[in-house]
């Protein structure tokens, strides 16, 4: 069995194959980086057009990558939502023309879900478990029964890390993305430099705030007045302890939460752009093993957007037939409790 998954919800035009031996047939990833690197973030109308422009080339290169065609696809998958709407439309409407026009069956796919189900792909964990999903636009601890069955113990109520990442990265003239570069410079600066503020630290819950990091950050950049790359180093390692900081302290909390619920949970999955951060890696390592779980993370390719985990899904749901009609209206905003 044989899927083919789009994504288009933001800034990366994607298509892939997946079949039902967890094997990755073929992806395709382009991002749009360049298009919106002059705005200093995703800019919806840019990203929609450009969707438009490279979806039928990305989609013929998954098939001349995973060497098969149309005729060996059982469903098609595309992220339905949530996201950019533009971005949502253009891959729903290929989708679903391709799906019409071969009699294939149709999957909308939840992003979320997508980042939430990739760890199954690879490195192919068992449900339950519990899922930090750390991103530009999501921050969010889940936990996951089984396919479609996800309570949210806990979301950010102002940022997403990666967009205090991002926002930080700004200040100190950074270009978007600035999550790799903060990480980098973070490696040869003072994390003890700065005291930053550490909002809802020690709370019940396992909520989330970044903006008020991000004030702080702006606020410690105006007393330094001749800013030396030395400092710009400290102020970076300060910012990625005092997140490290946050994450771990929520994490605590949501781990509690989650055993109380589902004693089975045995896995602490990370999945988002900023799972790619080795320092918060280690950080919620030993968060992890002081609990007693195990941290598990998919291979980077597949932390960031990517169209195969919207194969995958659409894999899982095929299998279950659990197909959608053919009227289905993309959705800018989809909470995963609404599946
Ligand atoms: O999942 P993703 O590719 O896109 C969505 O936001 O859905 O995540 C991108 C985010 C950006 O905010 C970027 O700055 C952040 O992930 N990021 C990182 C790192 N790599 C990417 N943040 C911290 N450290 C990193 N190494
Ligand atoms: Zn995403």
């Amino acid at each position: 069995m044989r899927v083919l998954g789009i994504e288009t919800s933001c800034d990366e035009t994607s298509a892939a194959i997946v079949d039902d031996q967890m094997r990755i047939l073929s992806l395709v990833v382009v991002s749009q980086l360049r298009e919106h690197e002059l705005y200093g973030g995703v800019v919806p109308e840019i990203a929609a057009r450009a969707h438009l422009d490279l979806i039928e080339r990305i989609v013929e290169k998954a098939f001349q990558d995973g060497n098969c065609s149309l005729q060996d696809i059982d469903a098609i998958a595309a992220t339905g939502g949530p996201g950019l709407i533009g971005g949502v439309i253009v891959g729903t409407m290929y989708a679903k023309g391709l799906a019409l026009s071969h009699s294939l069956p149709y999957v909308a796919v939840n992003h979320l879900e997508g980042h939430a189900l990739t760890a199954r792909l690879d490195p192919g964990v068992e449900f339950p478990y519990l899922l930090l999903l750390i991103s530009g636009g999501h921050c969010q601890f889940l936990i996951v029964e089984e396919l479609g069955l996800y309570h949210k113990l806990g979301a950010t109520i102002d940022d997403a890390v990666g967009e205090a990442f991002d926002k930080t990265g700004k200040l100190i003239h950074l270009s978007y993305p600035a999550g790799p570069q903060i990480e980098h410079l973070a490696k040869r600066g003072d994390p003890l430099r700065f005291t930053l503020p550490r909002p809802l630290w020690k709370k019940p819950g396992c909520d989330f705030s970044f903006s008020g990091l991000k004030t702080a950050v702006r606020q410690t950049l105006q007393e330094i007045s001749e800013k030396s790359d030395q400092d710009i180093a400290d102020l970076c390692a300060s910012f990625q302890k005092t997140v490290g900081d946050i994450l771990c302290d929520r994490a605590q909390n949501a781990i509690e939460m989650a055993l109380e619920k589902n004693p089975k949970i045995k896995d602490l999955v990370l999945a988002g752009g900023v799972a790619a951060n080795g320092s918060l890696r280690l950080r919620l390592e030993t968060v992890c093993q002081k609990s007693g779980l195990q941290l598990l993370c998919p291979p980077m390719s597949l932390c960031t957007d990517n169209a195969a985990m919207i194969a995958w899904v659409g894999l899982e749901r095929f299998q279950r037939g659990l197909f959608t009609s053919l009227d289905f209206a993309p959705r800018p905003r989809w909470p995963l409790d609404e599946i």
